[in-house]
């Protein structure tokens, strides 16, 4: 790899930061063999992809110091990766800081951490200056790459300890990172959104829009399958816009090439896909590639063209639809899933109609429905025609139905038919079951032990369960 082709500013930093890492071990290591114990951490993900990817770089840091994993929050140090995507990810973590806070006066060495998109907030920072104090360090979505040094400072200073950068071009490669599973992995490929959906917030949070390098992504994951690493996810808020920017001629479909080029890598997916930049070229690279996976998520957001107008998307419910048939033309039994809000600004009865319309027409394998939340300061929030609380319900409940029932009835369908399999996990409710995904993305349980953890296996699919399977190992 052209190490030279990296911004130099940012390769220095990844010096600065183990520098940090060499001093944190030398404090963790003292304190420990006073307290004659190791010292213990939790980190607790809220929101994406993007921030369980994020926690694994928090955690690779933690344990590359020291730290050994707590199961529960009663640890020496808690960190909390929030997400503020919707008003109701925001209060479960304001909600969670009390307990918090009963379990630092047992432990008053305990050191409380908040980080992650929530933070990029100026009211979320204010709030937490006047009535949180016992909150030791506080730091945003762009500067994620420093958290050694500011862990560093924490030890170091009795105060509150605030860093947010309002946005960052910076992109800060090869620090510790500790994944979840051994066999699958996030793999970062942009940072940020340019989009501005007029509902949403990630914008403001996230940063502008950039990408990593091709040479980095690629080496990262060869790094990863040379590991154990089975299935990749691409990471972005949209993969579709990747490569701009980039001196490199470069674009998602020619990146998503060179990952299903990698020898030994058996699966990938990717997320998000904003449908106003999903081309031809990416149809063609998915339809004859050997290693991705048979799904799409594909957000709609609304079946209303007028509503999809004011939300921003740049597109509307025909070029939806005719970009959905040219999918399935390509590739007629991929999974596909999607996101839909209800109740945004000046929804009528006939634009949730639309939607319905559209649910009906596309039948989604699943989708993720969610109610409008008004997130300040997008232009949304300001907008007239707020939907009253009672009639969103009465929506949701009516879109939530007609999804459920049409994936329970896709699901049907394949019954009986023989999948391979990534094995996930042993079941928690049953003990003698694993649990694996399958191309689609649907979940299977069937009779195993963890030997089968990490490995590709075919399945039979005995039995839908609604939206999972009961199966068996077919040898
Ligand atoms: N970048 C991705 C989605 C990121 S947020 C994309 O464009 O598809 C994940 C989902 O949260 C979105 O697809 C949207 O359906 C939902 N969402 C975002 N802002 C929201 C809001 N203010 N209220 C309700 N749902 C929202
Ligand atoms: Fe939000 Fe739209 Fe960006 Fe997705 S594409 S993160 S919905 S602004
Ligand atoms: Fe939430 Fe931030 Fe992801 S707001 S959805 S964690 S990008």
């Amino acid at each position: 790899m052209d190490k030279l082709a990296r911004n130099k500013e940012d390769i220095e930093e990844t010096n600065i930061q183990y520098e940090y890492i060499n001093k944190l071990k030398n404090i963790i290591k003292s304190k420990s063999d006073s307290l004659n114990r190791p010292l213990t951490y939790n980190v607790t993900t809220f929101g994406c992809q993007m921030n369980a990817r994020d926690s694994e770089k928090l955690v690779g840091i933690l344990e590359e110091i020291g730290y050994i994993p707590s199961k529960d929050e009663n640890a020496d140090f808690v960190i909390y990766n929030t997400c503020t995507v919707r008003e109701n990810a925001n209060n479960k973590v304001y909600g969670r800081l009390g307990y918090l806070h009963s379990l630092k006066k047992k432990n008053p060495d305990m050191i409380i951490a908040l980080c992650g998109c929530m933070m990029q907030e100026e009211v979320v920072i204010n709030k937490l200056k006047e009535s949180y104090r016992f909150v030791n360090l506080i730091f945003g979505t762009h500067n994620i790459f420093k958290f050694p040094e500011l862990l560093y400072n924490t030890f170091k200073s009795d105060d509150m300890i605030i860093d947010i950068w309002e946005d960052t071009n910076r992109i800060v490669e090869k620090l510790p990172v500790s994944r979840k599973y051994s066999f699958k992995s996030g793999v970062n490929i942009m940072f940020g959104c340019n989009n501005f959906c007029s509902y949403c917030i990630v914008p403001y949070v996230r940063g502008r829009e950039r990408s990593r390098k091709p040479e980095e992504i690629i080496d990262e994951i060869k790094h990863l399958v040379d590991d154990g690493v089975k299935e990749v996810m691409l990471l972005g808020q949209n993969v579709n816009s990747y490569g701009k920017g980039l001196e490199d001629n470069i674009n998602f479909a020619k990146l998503l090439q060179k990952v299903d080029d990698i020898k030994g890598l058996e699966r990938i997916r990717f997320m998000t896909s904003h449908p106003k930049d999903l081309s031809d070229e990416l149809i063609e690279v998915m339809a004859n590639s050997k290693n991705v996976c048979n799904h799409l998520h594909l957000p709609l957001q609304s079946g209303s063209s007028r509503i999809l107008a004011k939300m921003n998307r740049h597109y509307d419910k025909e070029t939806y639809l005719n970009l959905v048939k040219k999918i399935r033309n390509k590739m007629p039994d991929i999974a596909l899933t999607t996101d839909i809000i209800v109740g945004f600004p000046g929804e009528t009865e006939e634009d949730f109609l639309e939607t319905m319309d559209v649910v009906r027409q596309v039948e989604f394998d699943s989708a993720f429905t969610f109610i409008y939340s008004k997130r300040t300061g997008t232009p949304a929030a300001a907008m007239d025609n707020q939907i009253p609380e009672d009639i969103i319900k009465e929506r949701f409940n009516r879109l939530l139905e007609e999804v459920q029932q049409i994936s329970r009835r896709k699901a049907k369908n394949y019954t009986g038919s023989l999948q391979s399999v990534l094995v996930e996990n042993v079941n928690s409710q049953d003990a003698t079951l694993v649990s694996g995904r399958m191309s689609n993305n649907s979940i299977v349980h069937f009779p195993g032990d963890d030997n089968l953890i990490g490995k590709i296996v075919n399945v039979k699919l005995s039995e839908c369960k609604g939206f999972y399977y009961i199966g068996e190992l077919h040898e």
